[in-house]
């Protein structure tokens, strides 16, 4: 009987399984079409020389910045997955002028986040059209970043000196590691990707609480390396699980995983995930509140920015577990797809400033960015349509 049954079972899963993958082909591609006039709209808003930051549906006003600030590669990096899945060159063109703008931010070694800034925007460019001006923007970029390490921590410095911060060095800097292998990696100093990974290192061994949610601030003394606090900058509090920052850490291991097949980072990266997966504060829809331990759940703003970095992380991590592991990270990313990409996080065409999501968090506690659109919230989200795309169907 069973035996009998067995071909139509197997032509039943099939079937299904098609039929779920010509969904999520349907799926991505009516969002990177969304996407590409969309952003029409935000770049018709976003002046020459500047980056667009968020918009205020309130006040139907739009914030921009300029070059400096840490998420400037984010806009010319969407336009880059944007041309990449649709072919349309405005987004091309578009991107190109505005790494024009971005190129002298090469030299900056008052910040960390080179990576985020230079990689997600350059990286992209040079991965997609081999155009050796963006490599070279790359390795001048990745030489400033490593002037921010400091040997004794051993760690790269986060933001500079302040009145209260000595050498702090924050979990979501495990990101711009990737600047820093990558160039290793592809003609760079070695020294890049030993940076990287005393970096990491450190991060681990500093930043981690048992259960494997992260502080997000740790300060230290540079010249002997101790620890003088652990604290919070944009958390609910110095023990929360701000929940960026448990993103940055899950899709910071598993990249340098990537980059070095050691697997203490990966099972870093599967402990973090245990941790963002099985909180009893994660919504259902796997959208996570701003941090896992806000002071008014279930009314606390919800973080797209924050799920759509997991859903890119879980996506690459399903890239390196076995079989089992894989089909539950792919179904949590998918899952997270799903949901950013229905009408409560996506907007309408032409509403939300010209931005894809809404409902993403800045910094809560500096009562800045609070339940609007961002750049990197649109940035991973493209990311993981993109990555879904390449690896699962
Ligand atoms: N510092 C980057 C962030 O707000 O996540």
């Amino acid at each position: 009987m069973i035996r009998k049954r067995f071909p139509i079972l197997l032509i039943l899963l099939f079937t299904v399984g098609f039929l779920n993958a010509q969904n999520m082909r349907k799926l991505i591609k009516k969002q990177f079409e969304f996407a590409d006039k969309q952003y029409k709209i935000l770049q018709q808003h976003t002046p020459e020389n500047r980056m667009p930051k968020t918009y205020y549906a309130k006040d139907n006003k739009w914030e921009t910045s300029d070059t400096h600030w840490w998420c400037s590669g984010f806009y010319p990096g969407s336009l880059l997955y944007i041309y990449e899945n649709t072919k349309d060159t405005f987004a091309l063109n578009e991107a190109e002028r505005r790494l024009k703008i971005l190129q002298k931010e090469d030299h900056n070694t008052h910040t960390h986040d080179l990576g985020f800034m230079m990689f997600t925007s350059f990286g992209n460019a040079y991965r997609i059209t081999h155009n050796p001006l963006y490599k070279a923007v790359i390795d001048t970029s990745a030489a400033a970043l490593s002037t921010r390490f400091r040997p004794k921590i051993p760690a790269i410095q986060s933001w500079d000196s302040s009145k209260k911060l000595r050498c702090p060095v924050i979990i979501d800097n495990m990101m711009n590691l990737e600047l820093l292998c990558w160039d290793a990696q592809h003609g760079g100093s070695k020294r890049f990707q030993k940076i990287a990974e005393l970096h990491a290192n450190t991060t681990m061994k500093n930043h981690f609480r048992k259960d494997y949610s992260s502080f997000h601030v740790v300060d230290y003394n540079p010249e002997t390396g101790a620890i003088i606090k652990r604290v919070t900058a944009q958390g609910a509090n110095d023990s929360s699980a701000w929940s960026r920052g448990q993103a940055w850490g899950l899709y910071g291991y598993t990249m340098m995983y990537r980059f070095t097949k050691d697997t203490a980072y990966l099972n870093q990266a599967k402990h973090i995930a245990h941790f963002i997966l099985t909180n009893p504060n994660l919504p259902k829809d796997l959208i996570p509140y701003w941090d896992y331990n806000a002071p008014n759940l279930p009314d606390a703003p919800r973080d797209a920015s924050a799920a759509s970095v997991m859903a890119s992380a879980f996506l690459e991590l399903g890239q390196y577990v076995d079989e089992k592991e894989r089909k539950q990270y792919v179904a949590d990313a998918k899952k997270i797809i799903r949901n950013l990409s229905s009408p409560e996080y996506r907007a309408k065409l032409g509403e939300n400033g010209g931005f894809i999501l809404k409902h993403s968090v800045g910094s809560l506690p500096a009562h800045s960015e609070v339940d609007v659109p961002l750049t990197y919230a649109d940035y991973y989200f493209l990311e993981a349509l993109h990555r879904y795309k390449e690896w699962y169907l």
